[in-house]
């Protein structure tokens, strides 16, 4: 086999916009002191450098090329979501990847099988002792395929605008639940019909429908099968 660091378990949690896996995954990863990747925020990152550099949505060719050099690097300490704060060509953007907007636009850039190859290395980079815990798209089935542990986590589209709604209005931003759920529901169909690594459960997924459960309810779920991964073994 390869290195210690091919060798550090994965957890991956994939599933639809506004599901709840950010936070599922920052707190499993903070329970079980282990690194944390948020995959979708690459994507967002290469939509919001390339809007400011002028590189067109569509111009696969020089956005892969952009993705390849992308100039993030995540530091721990102040502003930080999911316990890195985030810095784009050394400046703190962590908030500005939030917007609808950037996700919108992260959601066209991810479209690209040439921003996908790009993007691959450094996902796989994080994985690193004592583990990870990696939450996006396509962790199960394309980036850490050989993961232990894989969770695809569903939730009805009206819960997930809800969810999201209630999410914004706390941070004092307002937008319409109406809105909210447009976006979610074009945001689905583009990230499961596209052809570079749509969003499909992986075959050995454990899938948890949930709708109408609360965020411990999910947390104790994963953990509960997250288990056996740290079982003594005879
Ligand atoms: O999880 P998020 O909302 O931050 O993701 C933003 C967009 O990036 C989303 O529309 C889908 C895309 N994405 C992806 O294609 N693959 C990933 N592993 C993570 C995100």
């Amino acid at each position: 086999m390869g290195t210690g660091e091919q060798q550090a378990p994965v957890i991956t949690i994939d599933g639809p916009s506004g599901v709840g896996k950010g936070t599922i995954a920052q707190l499993l990863a903070r329970e079980l002191g282990w690194h944390m990747l948020d995959s979708g925020a690459l994507y967002r990152l290469v939509a919001l450098g390339a809007a400011r550099q002028g590189i067109p949505l569509d111009d696969e060719t020089a956005l892969a090329d952009y993705a390849a050099r992308l100039p993030v690097e995540f530091r721990a300490g102040e502003g930080a979501t999911h316990g890195l704060a985030i810095y784009l060509d050394g400046e703190a953007v962590g908030d500005a990847i939030r917007t609808e907007e950037c996700g919108a636009g992260a959601s066209r850039v991810a479209a690209l099988p040439g921003v996908r190859a790009a993007l691959l290395a450094r996902q796989r980079a994080f994985r690193r002792p004592p583990g990870l815990v990696a939450d996006g798209r396509d962790m199960g089935t394309t980036v850490f395929p050989d993961a232990p542990l894989k969770i695809f986590l569903t939730a009805s589209a009206e819960e997930r605008a809800r969810r999201r709604y209630k999410q914004l209005k706390e941070k004092g931003i307002d937008v319409s639940l109406a809105a909210l759920l447009e976006e979610i529901t074009e945001r689905d169909t583009r990230d499961s019909q596209r052809s570079a690594s749509p969003l499909v459960p992986a075959d050995d997924a454990l899938r948890i429908d949930t709708t109408s459960m609360t965020i411990d309810e999910v947390l104790q779920t994963v953990k509960q099968a997250a288990a056996p991964l740290f079982a003594p073994r005879d």
